[in-house]
């Protein structure tokens, strides 16, 4: 069975089509991070805009590069939660078009079990049940996976996501919009133990996460050094990121562990955009190595927001009969 992803959730456009969840016939992504650079941020109005702009081409273009053409495609998977409102509707609507105008189904998909699936792409024996971690620009969530429809949130953070607080925290330092990379590489040069910084642990949850804290801390750190004059050079730059990465890795790597350590889930999955985070693969693998639990890492070019993942997870919803009506709608807010 061939599905026609389409993601249009954040600041990427994105087509892809998938066989039978698993095989990956093409994808096509076109980002709007050089806009949004300007801004030092996603502005919401704009990337509506540019997903107007670009959706026709990405779709025709990843049905050309699949060799098909609409009438090959079984039916239309589209990210329909979470999102920015005005982004994921003109990609809903646009889909709502294409499947109407074809006679398609229609099958709606959440983002964050998009994330997850797109591992499913790479690893052709991983089956739930397991653990997913996922990580990205908009969600930091422990998720517990029992069937391909079957999602349980065990924790989440209580502000700001990984990704977010790896923006923010990279814009405080001067890099360039979205700074997650950039963190990367840099924490890669600087020293972890240099700055003192720390993620907040939540008073009533074990698995929860806490980041705004760690963010604030980086800026106030930053800011601080500003007012006293002090040089904020490239060896102080890479030690402030050193630092914060590894304090946010070991708050992940904590909930993490803990959780691994009390349940009989089989393997950990990793997914989401700061999945590409190298400290982060690399303790993870550290863990589950000591742990003797599998782990599935999504491969680079997966990692961030693209639209094979939710065909991948398209049909398993299709397979369980999850169908959108027409009158369909976007929600930028959803449980998993
Ligand atoms: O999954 P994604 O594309 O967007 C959402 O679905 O939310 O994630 C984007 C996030 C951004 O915050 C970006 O800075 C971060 O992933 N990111 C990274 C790395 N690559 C991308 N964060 C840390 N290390 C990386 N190597």
């Amino acid at each position: 069975m061939r599905i026609l992803g389409l993601e249009s959730s954040c600041d990427e456009t994105a087509a892809a089509v998938v066989e039978d969840g698993r095989t990956l016939l093409s994808s096509v992504v076109a980002s709007q991070v050089e806009i949004h650079k300007l801004y030092g941020g996603v502005v919401p109005e704009i990337a509506s805009r540019a997903h107007t702009e670009a959706v026709c081409g990405v779709t025709r273009s990843a049905l050309e590069k699949a060799g098909l053409t609409l009438a090959d495609i079984d039916a239309v998977a589209v990210t329909v939660e979470p999102g920015l409102i005005g982004a994921l509707l003109t990609g809903l609507s646009f889909a709502k078009g294409l499947a109407c105008a074809a006679g398609k189904p229609l099958v709606p998909v959440h983002h964050i079990r998009g994330h997850i699936a797109a591992n499913y792409l790479v690893h052709p024996l991983l089956a739930p049940p397991f653990l997913a971690l996922v990580v990205s620009g908009g969600d930091t969530s422990l998720i517990r996976v029992d069937g391909y429809t079957d999602f349980k949130r065990i924790g989440q953070t209580r502000d700001d996501a990984a990704g977010e607080a790896f923006d923010k925290a990279a814009r405080v330092l001067g890099l360039p919009y979205p700074g997650g990379l950039m963190m990367d590489r840099l924490a890669t040069a600087g020293r972890k133990d240099a700055f003192p910084f720390t993620a907040a642990t939540v008073h009533d949850s074990e698995y929860d996460f806490s980041f705004s804290g760690l963010k604030t801390a980086v800026i106030n750190c930053v800011h601080t050094r500003e007012l006293r004059g002090q040089p904020l050079d490239e060896e102080t730059k890479a030690d402030i990121a050193a630092s914060f990465t590894d304090a946010l890795v070991r708050t992940i790597v904590t909930r993490v562990s803990r959780l691994l350590e009390r349940s009989d889930v089989p393997a950990l999955v990793l997914a989401g955009g700061v999945a590409a985070n190298s400290h982060l693969r690399a303790a993870l693998t550290e863990l589950c190595g000591r742990l003797g639990r599998p782990l599935y890492l999504p491969p680079l070019s997966l990692c961030g927001d693209n639209a094979a993942m939710i065909a991948a997870q398209g049909y398993y919803e299709y397979r369980a009969g999850n169908l959108a009506p027409l009158s369909q709608n976007a929600y930028a807010t959803a449980g998993v």
